[in-house]
């Protein structure tokens, strides 16, 4: 089937590809894995927060005096298995960096943007673990605690971006396939995301779970005034979707960028439902955990609508496109 000529379609011949590079299938389930790992380890972190298990292991990088590992004699009953685990997670994320990098590599021919963007993720992850070690030195502080969140919403756009240019054709320039303003609305979205995720993380720092329960070092904010500026921003970030779902749907976009924002529209409402609950009944652990996979899910639900929108031509793209206009 051919290709429909994008809007703004102006591919320079020389400089496409002469064939497809995607990757193989099993390196992109690879890099697939390296989101839904780095979603795992956000969660994981939360339960950590919201279990009041944050100092379980007290020390770093031993788990307890003279040992990597939780032992029997430390006071800490069930914390030490939970932040342990936490810790553990952070190695199988390694492993599964580790493996991307040799993917991205070994992928003949190379493609230099995927092993930047693989090898950028195992930075990534030695910035975690030293930020982790301070989170427990400094005893939880909720500053600590939110950098932490908010370098792995870096790392999960990282890994995002690996895997959906694993799967495109080659690193030619990308043709953007819907109307310019509506591409700058995408990238606004993104903007806007962030910002919700960051407010979020300051909601978090102001209240009752911005580290050790116990600890009064919070962001001194009200709780309740910063939870309805992250509220109002969420609407801002929930009518631009739906601008961006008309304007697509009236300009004729392709269909998978139109589902993409479909797909993030219905997370929005579903985390926005969740959100209003848990700030009503208190912020019950449960529920701010939920919101926690919810915030991951909807950060990389904006990304991907980015990349939906594009494409990056081959020269056979180029033969279809003209086949098409000669008919
Ligand atoms: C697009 C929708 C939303 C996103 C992406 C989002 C994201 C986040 C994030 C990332 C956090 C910080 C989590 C942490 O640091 O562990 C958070 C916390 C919070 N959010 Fe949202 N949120 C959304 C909608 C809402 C709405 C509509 C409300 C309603 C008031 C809300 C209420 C809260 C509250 C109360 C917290 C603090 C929870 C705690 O004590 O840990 N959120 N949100």
């Amino acid at each position: 089937m051919g290709l429909a000529p994008p809007p703004n379609y102006h591919a320079d011949v020389n400089k496409l590809s002469p064939q497809s590079t995607a990757v193989s299938t099993l390196t992109r389930r690879l890099f697939a894995l390296n989101v839904v790992a780095q979603c795992a380890i956000v969660v994981t972190g939360a339960l950590v927060r919201l279990t009041g298990s944050g100092l379980g292991c007290p020390t770093w990088p031993d788990c307890a005096e003279g040992s990597l590992i939780p032992v029997q004699r430390q006071a800490e009953g069930f914390h030490k298995y939970i932040e342990f685990g936490n810790r553990l997670l952070t190695f199988v994320l390694a492993v599964v960096i580790i493996a991307s990098i040799i993917a991205a590599i070994r992928h003949k021919p190379r493609r230099t943007p995927l092993v930047i963007l693989s090898a950028s993720l195992l930075l990534g992850v030695v910035a975690q673990a030293v930020l982790g070690g301070i989170t427990v030195l400094t005893g939880l502080n909720p500053y600590s605690v939110a950098a932490h969140f908010l370098v792995s919403i870096v790392m999960i756009a990282l890994a995002t971006t690996l895997y959906e240019r694993g799967r495109e054709r080659g690193d030619a320039k990308p043709t953007i396939l819907v109307q310019p303003l509506l591409a700058n609305v995408a990238r606004l979205l993104v903007v806007v995301g962030l910002l919700v995720v960051v407010i979020g993380t300051v909601v978090t720092g102001s209240g009752p779970h911005s580290g050790d329960a116990a600890s009064l070092v919070r962001f001194g904010l009200e709780p309740r005034a910063i939870s309805w500026l992250h509220a109002d921003v969420v609407i801002a970030f929930l009518g631009l979707t739906f601008a961006l779902l008309i304007g697509l749907t009236v300009t004729s976009a392709p269909r998978r960028a139109i589902r993409a924002v479909q797909v993030l529209l219905v997370l929005i409402v579903l985390q926005g439902a969740l959100g209003f609950t848990q700030y009503f009944l208190g912020v019950p652990e449960l529920l701010v955990a939920l919101h926690v996979v919810g915030a991951c899910a909807i950060w990389w639900a904006t990304l991907r609508i980015w990349f939906a929108m594009r494409t990056r031509l081959v020269a056979a793209d180029l033969l279809s496109v003209e086949e098409h206009r000669s008919t």
